[in-house]
């Protein structure tokens, strides 16, 4: 069974502790897990572990500096926003008082207060240090504020001394993070409909008018709506891809289909992402048997529009969330804020398909998302799970709760 670390992005904070050196088995176990990892390291750690052992096991450069800036961003921002899970082992005494007090004086302290996502702990210290009531303050405040603390165990310390401060072996840590990831289901309750792939529209027995969608997005849509705990209704056209078993999974072939399994369940839903490539128009007449060539040397095709799915499901909003999808080979955030608004949506992502590494068919996606706010937020590419997941994450964003 597959991990839900697979493909998730795991920032590991590394402090000047001793115990520093099992963050590269902690490195590596991430990564057998499927986990992307990005290690950042504060000044006294790389004391501890040379910078290069993490890089190695991570295949990632190691962040180490505050004013350091990766394609003119910031680092700490561009960490802090594309961490799914912020973990920190081994977490000394400083490093908690630092994030517990609101200090944000390097790179670790900095990304810790610019991200949104869990951040999970795991001290490391000498006995003596742990029982400190400043230090056993500063994790209640920790907790207290969502943070997740593994509570060191007892154990051989670097003093040589047996006592509780031992850092938790770098198994259970691990474990503990994808346990973390596991229980955030923040769409519990809800049911969402999600349509994906391609229409088919029939010219004649053996031909159609279809697109180059794969249906990539709209799966992963799903797959990540199910891992957070909503209900998925899965509508979607012709695709060579397995639906996720808990989905509930409606196949069909023509926008019209399409359009009759979208309005029957419409009024039981949260909301709908509309990803699916609907064809605009399909043939007036389908030919009953093949069209054939000795019959005509040129062939004209009449074509009639088909009902735009997302823009009927806008004039009977309500209270319901939509999300719509759009092509674009130019101007991209101008006509996603008009079919945003021509549609009533409440947030769409618009796809330069000239990019590379964007659109129909790949595993990456390059797109810009637009709230109903207003604010446009550009994703460079990344696996097209991970673009589900930030259209997620601003779902939840502006959902009333
Ligand atoms: O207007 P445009 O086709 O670019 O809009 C794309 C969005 O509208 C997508 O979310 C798509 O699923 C939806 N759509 C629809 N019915 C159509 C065409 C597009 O629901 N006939």
């Amino acid at each position: 069974m597959s991990s839900v670390l697979k493909d998730r992005n795991i920032v590991l904070g590394v402090t000047g502790s001793i115990a520093a050196y099992k963050a590269a088995e902690i490195v590596r176990l991430l990564r057998k897990r499927g986990a992307s990892v990005y290690p950042l390291m504060t000044q006294a750690a790389t004391h501890f572990v040379h910078p290069l052992t993490l890089a190695s096991l991570a295949a990632q450069e190691v962040a180490l500096d505050l004013f350091e800036t990766k394609q003119g961003r910031m680092r700490h921002l561009s960490l802090a926003e594309l961490a799914d899970l912020v973990l920190i082992a081994p977490a000394t005494a400083n490093v908690m008082g630092k994030i517990a007090h609101g200090i944000a004086d390097d790179l670790l302290t900095t990304a810790v207060m610019a991200t949104r996502a869990p951040v999970v702990l795991a001290p490391a210290m000498d006995e003596a240090m742990y029982e400190n009531p400043v230090v056993q303050a500063n994790m209640r405040e920790l907790k207290s504020r969502g943070m997740h603390i593994i509570d060191p165990v007892k154990g051989q310390l670097a003093s040589g001394e047996v006592g509780k401060g031992r850092m938790v072996e770098p198994q259970k840590i691990v474990d503990y993070a994808e346990g973390v990831l596991q229980s955030r289901q923040d769409f519990a309750g809800k049911l969402f409909m999600v349509t994906a792939g391609p229409t088919r529209e029939a010219l004649d027995k053996v031909r159609f008018i279809s697109s180059y969608s794969s249906g990539k997005m709209g799966y992963a849509l799903a797959e990540e709506g199910i891992d957070r705990g909503s209900r998925i209704i899965l509508i979607s056209g012709p695709s060579s891809l397995l639906p996720p078993p808990q989905a509930e999974f409606y196949s069909v072939e023509t926008a019209l289909e399409m359009k009759k399994r979208v309005m029957e369940r419409f009024s039981e839903v949260d909301g709908v992402l509309m990803a699916a490539a609907v064809s605009d128009f399909r043939a007036k007449r389908v030919f009953s048997g093949k069209i054939k060539k000795n019959a005509c040397t040129s062939l004209r095709l009449d074509l009639v529009q088909n009902p735009d799915i997302l823009q009927e499901l806008g004039r009977n909003k309500g209270d319901k969330f939509l999300v719509g999808f759009c092509a674009e080979t130019s101007g991209l955030k101008e006509k996603a804020k008009e079919k945003l608004e021509e549609k009533n949506l409440d947030l769409i992502v618009a796809n330069d398909i000239t990019l590379e590494g964007a659109g129909f068919g790949g595993d990456t996606n390059v797109v810009l998302l637009v709230g109903k706010d207003g604010e446009a937020i550009s994703l460079d590419r990344r696996s097209k799970r991970e673009v589900a997941r930030k259209i997620w994450d601003k779902v939840k964003e502006f959902m009333p709760t």
